[in-house]
């Protein structure tokens, strides 16, 4: 008995000294690299790289490779695309997505194949409400939790009537929905909306001729990438600002673009779940490092997704180890401080767990800032019908 137990001992004290289980971790990066959401393909892509390298240090001897393709903002290509990285480069987990209407034609696909997704950008509510997933975790937001803050704080401001304006897709009407909820709910009224075509509009006068004519205080809006730069341009060369002031989800002026727009952006109010400026230790070793490995360039909300999504999944692969099943189910246990401040995944639907800053763009110098007029802390999604 005793020899027994000594062997026993002997084996165990082997086990101990031999290196950690270690596996290859496949990702699959799905983003897109043209169309109107090209521009925000590239910042999660250099985010997501630059999170790779700055926490690399954490996968012991597990190794990280990576595959990508182009999902332009296309859900049927998008979902080939998935499909082929799953069945035949055989990724371990699917990473990025942008376009709202390409998560919700993955979500199918990903559930069924029991494929973990670590979502860094699309807000489609659905994905993390009554067709959430195990397998589904977001670390970027949900389009509700962007807007729903600015309601009861325009309404604060005294202002009382709004139109609406975001492109007429999952995201658009999602972002407006809830800002209405909340507006009408603290005594504001929607006095119209337009949802403009996604793809192709290049003149968004028509839409702003007819927010102007509404006689609304305020112009809540959604818009990204190029159809940001575009509408907040030609917002300005109306010469709209001064009857009707311009609110939005803060990717109306991302830190990716609004350079671009200069001037344009000055005193455009929005709500995002990241500004440049934020003061910490984390913010500024992501910041210091992008400017370092991309050509000086600032930061954007984008790029810090595709970051702490790299940041995520290495956590994950460290406690998982070699275990492959075991990771899936670590990536939503993990929590961190990142460069938009703390950042946890609600067990409940998935969803990020996370800050919401409402800020002010200031054009001076030839420069834009963003000042932060309220920080909302730990912004939750209602669990929304989802059961995991
Ligand atoms: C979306 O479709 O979910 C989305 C796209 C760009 C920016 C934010 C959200």
């Amino acid at each position: 008995m005793m020899k027994r137990t000594v062997l026993a001992a002997a084996a165990a004290a082997m086990l101990a000294a031999l290196p950690a289980k270690a596996a290859d971790y496949k990702v699959g990066i799905l983003l897109p690299f043209s169309g109107v959401y090209a521009g925000l393909g590239a910042h999660i892509e250099n985010g997501f790289m630059l999170g790779l390298k700055d926490f690399g240090g954490e996968l012991g001897n597990n190794t990280v490779s990576v595959v990508r393709d182009d999902t332009e903002a296309d859900p049927g290509a998008s979902l080939a695309k998935a499909k082929k990285m799953v069945l035949s480069d055989k990724v371990d987990v699917l990473t990025g997505i942008v376009s709202s209407a390409v998560l919700g034609a993955l979500r199918d696909f990903v559930h069924g194949s029991k494929t973990p997704l670590v979502v860094s950008n699309a807000g489609n509510d659905d994905a993390t409400g009554e067709r959430c997933s195990p397998y589904i975790t977001r670390v970027s937001f949900s389009n509700s939790s962007i807007t729903r803050v600015m309601g009861p704080w325009m309404a604060k401001q005294g202002i009382k009537t709004a139109y609406l304006m975001a492109p007429d897709y999952a995201a658009g009407r999602q972002m407006m929905d809830a800002f209405r909820a909340t507006f009408e709910a603290a005594g504001g009224k929607i006095v119209g909306e337009a949802y403009p075509p996604l793809q192709g509009t290049k003149d968004y006068g028509p839409y702003i001729s007819q927010a102007k004519a509404s006689g609304a205080q305020a112009l809540m809006t959604f818009f990204a990438g190029g159809a940001a730069i575009s509408f907040v341009k030609q917002y300005k060369e109306f010469g709209a600002a001064k009857d009707l002031p311009l609110y939005g989800a803060g990717f109306l002026t991302s830190a990716a673009y609004v350079h671009v727009q200069g001037e344009a952006a000055d005193g455009i109010i929005a709500s995002l779940h990241y500004v440049p400026t934020i003061d910490t230790p984390e913010n500024k070793r992501f910041q210091d490092g992008y400017k370092a490995a991309y050509e000086g360039k600032l930061g954007s909300e984008f790029a810090v997704a595709g970051y702490d999504a790299a940041h995520l999944i290495v956590k994950a692969i460290a406690a998982a180890g070699g275990d492959k099943a075991k990771f899936k189910g670590e990536l939503a246990k993990v929590s961190f401080n990142g460069p938009r401040g703390p950042l946890r995944i609600d067990p409940a639907t998935h969803n990020v767990i996370q800050n919401m800053y409402i800020f002010r763009n200031e054009f001076a110098d030839g420069k834009v800032t963003q000042k932060v007029l309220a920080t909302i802390e730990g912004v939750q999604d209602p669990v929304n019908g989802c059961k995991i």
